[in-house]
């Protein structure tokens, strides 16, 4: 752990927590006093850990402070089969490079979350499922994503085995997501060395619960979006491909020329967009070149007020994906840009194709 000396004087030495988890241990007793959960329950916490890095490098890959997101998920060790939800991930495929594979130089073998439950807890592949739609939905290719079976002398002393989520980066393979099963070892721990009772009344008698870990580092997690989202396919500038629900505006709004009210219709269309999302204004600079910079910000459409929105009340909006531009009336254009965002539309459906 990584040592520092709190306040002036030395010799009053605490140590920087290197994963999150713990505090959910410590306060185990705390949280069923307060929230009376019945297991199974899940605990999660977002926040900063510290590890003494030898050689902090790669940029968001290895360093000394870095964010985590875990999962601590509480399970009856007697009921580990039953996982509420599992039905709705059990068909999902995860590529799964197990230990002989890696012994043997071989590849990832494609299992669906049912199948990968007969070898490791329902609740595990139940995350692992969930982790693959998620990193999937914000933007990182299923085929750059594997589960890999941690090696005997590499698993964490705390885990009976380890399927950690790895992603394809331009240096190779690296951990994302580390799926630890933990049993009640940590539990069992604090209960040692603490003299608390940390089981848990159920029926037929008192359980230690064992805990399923899945472990998100997020600063790799913004390397693995910003690398996998990023484009430069020879259209004069870069972009980001960012799917709609993480990118930094769901749209930008421009005026054609910066003359004749067409400025003042795109404020007042863009006073009403930002009520319901987040929304750029920029009137400076050629179209083109406007167009350009929503690009390399990831931002998905682009609404242009020009002479004949002052007509009809009609807009362009340009796809960012493939330069595409469609014509549609201002008056549902917040509800078409949501459908486009959530999928609910293909992008030639939200309005008459722009020659
Ligand atoms: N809690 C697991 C880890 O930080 O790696």
């Amino acid at each position: 752990m990584l040592g520092t000396n709190v306040g002036p004087v030395e010799g009053n030495v605490a140590y920087l927590r290197p994963e999150t988890a713990q505090g959910i241990f410590v306060n185990f007793r705390n949280i069923l006093a307060s929230t009376r959960a019945k297991l199974p329950f899940g605990v999660a916490q977002v926040g900063t850990s510290y590890r003494n890095e030898i050689s902090p490098r790669q940029w968001l890959m290895r360093l000394r402070e870095f964010r985590q997101m875990e999962i601590e998920m509480f399970i009856d060790p007697r009921e580990a089969d039953a996982c509420p939800g599992f039905e709705k991930v059990e068909n999902v495929k995860i590529r799964i490079l197990s230990r002989e594979a890696q012994r043997s130089n071989g590849e990832p073998e494609e299992l669906t979350a049912g199948e990968a439950a007969r070898i490791m807890p329902k609740y595990q592949a139940y995350f692992m499922a969930k982790e693959l739609l998620w990193y999937s939905s914000l933007g990182v290719p299923e085929g750059a994503i594997r589960f890999r079976h941690m090696m005997p002398n590499e698993t964490p002393h705390y885990s009976k085995g380890n399927f950690d989520m790895e992603i394809m980066y331009d240096f190779g393979w690296k951990e994302v997501v580390g799926n630890a099963y933990r049993t009640d070892f940590d539990l069992k721990t604090h209960m040692g060395s603490s003299g608390k009772d940390l089981t848990f009344a159920e029926e037929g008698g008192k359980v230690l619960p064992h805990v399923v870990e899945p472990s998100f580092g997020i600063d790799r997690t913004v390397y693995a979006v910003l690398l996998h989202c990023y484009r430069d396919d020879g259209r004069g500038w870069e972009w980001f491909a960012f799917p709609p629900r993480i990118a930094p505006y769901l749209c930008a709004v421009l005026p054609l020329v910066s003359k004749d009210g067409i400025p003042e219709k795109a404020r007042e269309l863009y006073g009403e967009l930002r009520k319901r999302f987040d929304v750029l204004y920029d009137q400076s600079g050629s179209i083109g070149r406007r167009y350009a910079r929503c690009d390399e910000i990831g931002i998905p459409f682009c609404v242009t007020c020009d002479y004949e929105t002052l007509e009809d009340e009609t807009a362009t909006i340009r796809n960012r994906d493939d330069c595409s531009q469609v014509r549609t009336g201002t008056k549902d254009l917040a509800a078409t840009l949501e459908k486009l965002a959530s999928g609910l539309i293909p992008f030639s459906a939200a309005g008459d194709r722009v020659a």
